[in-house]
């Protein structure tokens, strides 16, 4: 038996619960792993509060990282004793152990702490897509990311701002906007506060931004279109906010034949190649200093439910991880 959050109807985060459950042995391609550190994530309140539907009950999380305890037929890639991590997937990470595809698995340098893994396999593997693949920045570039100070945001502002990317990075607080600020950020507007639009327009003399990175959704939907300069790329990734509402293709040419897209972290680490290389590259950033990140605040897994309070409510700056 191990323990693990499950929650058992679609709700706040009082609706998470710690319950004991029987795992068994790993399935052919599986292992099971003993998690040391578990990544809390938006996606993990979209899915509780079922803004992304899962059949219930259900078990929650989609990144953690330990050491493989036992492993299913035909699993070579890894053994037991293994430090590895992982993100995406079936939700589960929520948990002591879980059984979980060792495709899925991505094994830990020695210098990559639990923790650090747990911070940063879902959000920098994120940031990496968005602005390498995705999107490729320049350096000399200005970009727009909401949200600037969050998990995803301090990995993109750190990264972006060691490619020679100038960021204008919005935030909630003050307290934030010195964080994102000392994070790299070249200008920080605070969205409770100022106005957004004229702010962007006036640091980019009139022209707008040639990439808005948007996770906020609803509240800063009319705000990111715009502030892109004509034929600028608007990536809708997250809706902290809310979803972003229906709107019209002629929308977008009507700011200035814009671009649109809704990508997700799923269809960018699709193959283990494209998984092994985004991870490889988050590792080198933290290898080479462009990026550190550690955990602002860790609760004991059965306290998932205070987590996700101080998430939603918009308290938290940087990652934050569960220790099981
Ligand atoms: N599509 C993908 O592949 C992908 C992958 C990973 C994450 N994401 C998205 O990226 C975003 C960031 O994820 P995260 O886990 O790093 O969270 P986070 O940024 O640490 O937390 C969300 C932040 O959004 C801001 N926010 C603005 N309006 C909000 C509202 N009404 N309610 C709550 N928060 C609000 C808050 O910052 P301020 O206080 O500064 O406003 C809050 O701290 C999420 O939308 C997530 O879904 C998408």
């Amino acid at each position: 038996m191990t323990q693990a959050i499950v929650f058992r109807e679609i709700g706040p985060p009082e609706v998470l619960r710690l319950e004991s459950v029987d795992l068994g042995a790993p399935g052919a391609g599986q292992v099971r792993i003993r998690h040391h550190a578990i990544g809390v994530n938006y996606i993990d309140t979209y899915q509780r509060s079922g803004l992304y539907p899962l059949p219930l009950p259900s078990w929650l999380g989609q990144e953690g990282a330990g050491v493989v305890e036992s492993v299913g037929s035909g699993v070579e890639r890894f053994g037991v004793g293994d430090r590895v991590a992982y993100a995406g997937g079936p939700p589960g990470s929520y948990s002591r152990e879980r059984l979980i595809d060792a495709e899925k698995l991505i094994l830990l340098p020695p210098e990559v702490g639990f923790e650090q893994a747990a911070c940063v396999m879902l959000q920098g593997m994120t940031v990496e897509y968005l602005i390498r693949r995705l999107y490729c920045v320049r350096p000399g570039q200005t970009v727009l990311w909401h949200a600037a100070a969050g998990g995803v945001g301090q990995i993109a502002v750190q990264w972006l701002s060691a490619l020679g990317v100038e960021v204008i990075g919005t935030v909630g607080s003050a307290a934030k906007a010195r964080l994102a600020l000392e994070l790299g950020c070249r200008h920080v507007i605070n969205y409770r506060e100022q106005d957004v639009v004229a702010s962007v327009r006036e640091i980019t003399r009139g022209q707008g931004v040639p990439v808005v990175y948007d996770s906020v959704g609803k509240d800063t939907f009319a705000i990111s279109l715009d502030c892109l300069a004509r034929r600028g790329l608007f990536v809708s990734f997250g809706n902290a906010s809310g979803a972003v509402p229906d709107f019209s293709p002629l929308l977008l040419s009507q700011k200035g034949s814009l671009l649109f897209t809704r990508p997700r972290l799923g269809d960018f680490v699709a193959t283990r190649a494209e998984l092994e290389a985004s991870a490889g590259e988050v590792f080198a950033r933290i290898a080479d200093g462009s990026i550190n990140v550690a955990p602002s605040r860790r609760y004991p897994l059965e306290q998932a439910a205070t987590a996700h309070r101080d998430l939603e409510s918009r308290s938290t700056s940087g990652s934050i991880i569960l220790i099981p």
